[in-house]
């Protein structure tokens, strides 16, 4: 089955990440800001890793008019993610700047050593990357959907993350499709899914701590106070992920089923000043 839609606009982001953004940028919250620092921390390496995966599937997609869609997309779906790690490369050096150490890119970087010394198959590599387009969709469903979890954040960090969210729901199936068309069976989808959803938890929650105790708010009760806000207060994550994370383990399972492709292309409309359509070089 390919749900996956046949034109992904690759935007280029009118903001200007020179001039660096204050240590607690939303809404002057050590907890939240650290936490999205660490997951800004994953995606370079992170989204470099989901390019090879998709780039090695499509090496093995018969090259038959029947896929002649699903070739585009996924050329496309490479050169969202290209623009996200660019931007977010740039993002982590004003991180760096800021006296915070990027752990998680090492434990991604040694996993997928193993993964090349292994010889991990590409079915594999797929399912790993399939597992983490919908963690990241539910993420960014969210951000789209919940106007307080980005509420009275530093306005050029509302766009960044909106926009990441938007093209991340706009793509979020081009993985699975991927997978599915070339025979990719439910065992081991799930498996690689228990295992990945597991790992961000703890990397994405290890990466936040040690990025408190680097910005001494580790131990403030304020952090603990937004944390649980975080976690279980109006629109608090253990609500809102809990169910979408379950729902992947179900064998009718497809990305397109859950979420709310409209709320990305409403903020892709209504911000329409803020990005430029570069798509021309990858079509
Ligand atoms: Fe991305
Ligand atoms: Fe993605």
């Amino acid at each position: 089955m390919n749900n996956s839609p046949a034109n992904l606009l690759i935007r280029k982001l009118d903001i200007d990440l020179a001039t660096g953004f204050p240590r607690h940028w939303h809404n002057d919250d050590a907890f939240k800001s650290m936490y999205y620092n660490a997951l800004s921390m994953s995606f370079p390496v992170g989204e470099q890793f989901f390019i090879d995966s998709v780039r090695a599937g499509l090496e093995l997609l018969p090259d038959t008019p029947e896929h002649a869609s699903l070739r585009v997309t996924i050329r496309q779906f490479i050169g969202q993610e290209a623009t996200h790690r660019h931007i977010h490369y740039l993002y982590n050096s004003h991180l760096e700047k800021q006296g915070l150490n990027n752990h998680w890119q090492h434990w991604a970087l040694r996993r997928i050593a193993i993964a090349e010394k292994y010889k991990f198959h590409p079915l594999s590599l797929l399912a790993i990357t399939a597992a983490y387009e919908h963690c990241t969709a539910i993420l960014a469903d969210g951000t789209l959907r919940y106007a307080n979890w980005f509420d009275g954040a530093e306005p050029k960090m509302q766009t960044l993350w909106r926009w990441h969210a938007a093209e991340e729901t706009e793509h979020k199936a081009v993985a699975y499709d991927l997978y599915q068309t070339l025979g990719g069976g439910y065992m081991r989808r799930v498996s690689w899914y228990a295992y990945t959803a597991l790992l961000f938890i703890l990397e994405a929650g290890s990466q936040t701590l040690l990025n408190l105790h680097r910005d001494k708010s580790l131990f403030r009760a304020s952090t603990y106070w937004s944390a649980l806000k975080f976690l279980f207060g109006k629109n608090g994550s253990i609500w809102r992920y809990t169910l979408p994370m379950l729902q992947y383990f179900s064998y009718r399972f497809h990305p397109n089923k859950h979420g709310k492709r409209e709320l990305a292309e409403q903020w892709l409309n209504d911000n329409a000043e803020l990005w430029r359509d570069v798509n021309a070089r990858v079509n």
